[in-house]
């Protein structure tokens, strides 16, 4: 066993959807959370600009007793990753190839959607990623940048989330894809609008899920998973606004965040 903390990073509050499954999966986990609000949004930026806040984001969790980083930021898991990997000592695990590897086995037509950041998508991370496991799957990416803020004014299930979403999916509609990889931390909490424009012939996948799936049968093999009914200790770092954090981060949690604290990110 092993009592160290799970690191976990997101440009913001939308990593909490990943955060979510990990406490879902493994209750027992202390984790230490840096969601990077000073410098949301991270799907419009460069990449070099998201690889060198990421590797901030790093050297800053690093400073606690951590056994393993979680990216939880699919824009930072498409274009920093590798990079950090390598950088870095600590074993550090993204979203991508979870939720890669969640799709190729779910659709039954060889045809998989992918939606995210611009950034994500044009990175083409989840769809190389598809087309290495198997390559006779079609893969097609579709940016929808404007989801994120949808979800952040808790317009998830409004009529704007479904024109926003008809828009955006028609040219996956007319792909006739049968699995949608939500390749952003936002967009699981769009499910009931994306079923519904969607219609329920298209499997969506989470890579929240996915990769807090793939995190637990890696602690478990490594024999790292805290003991049950330990009592978890969970802190939050963000770097500007710790008070909009906590109101929607607990929503998006389903219970109170009392533990925030303010971090001066440029430091690191
Ligand atoms: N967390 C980002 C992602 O999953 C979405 C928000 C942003 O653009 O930073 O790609």
């Amino acid at each position: 066993m092993d009592k160290r903390a799970i690191g976990v990073f997101d440009s913001g509050v939308g990593g909490l959807t990943v955060l979510r499954e990990i406490i879902e999966q493994m209750p027992f986990e202390d984790i230490i959370y840096f969601g990077d609000t000073a410098r949301i949004p991270y799907g419009t930026k460069s990449s070099q600009t998201v690889i060198k806040y990421s590797q901030q984001n790093v050297r800053f969790l690093s400073q606690y007793d951590i056994k393993t980083i979680v990216v939880a930021c699919n824009t930072a898991s498409s274009i920093a990753l590798k990079n950090l990997q390598e950088s870095f000592d600590i074993p550090i695990i993204g979203v991508i190839d979870p939720g890669a590897k969640g799709a190729v086995q779910k659709t039954e037509n060889n045809k998989i959607g992918v939606i995210g950041t611009t950034a994500t998508v044009r990175s083409s991370a989840y769809q190389d990623r598809i087309r290495e496991i198997n390559p006779e799957i079609s893969v097609i990416g579709t940016p929808c940048p404007l989801f994120v803020q949808i979800v952040e004014e808790g317009w998830e299930d409004s009529d704007v989330a479904e024109l926003a979403a008809k828009k955006y999916l028609i040219e996956l509609m007319d792909h006739e894809v049968d699995t949608l990889v939500l390749g952003c931390t936002h967009y699981p909490l769009l499910r009931y609008t994306l079923n519904k424009v969607l219609g329920n012939k298209v499997t969506l996948i989470n890579p929240a899920y996915e990769t807090a799936k793939a995190l637990k049968e890696i602690l478990t093999e490594k024999k790292m998973l805290r003991k049950s009914g330990e009592t978890p200790v969970r802190r939050f770092f963000v770097s500007d606004a710790p008070e909009k954090f906590r109101r929607i981060g607990g929503n998006i949690l389903n219970m109170e965040i009392n533990n925030v604290d303010e971090v001066e990110i440029e430091k690191y």
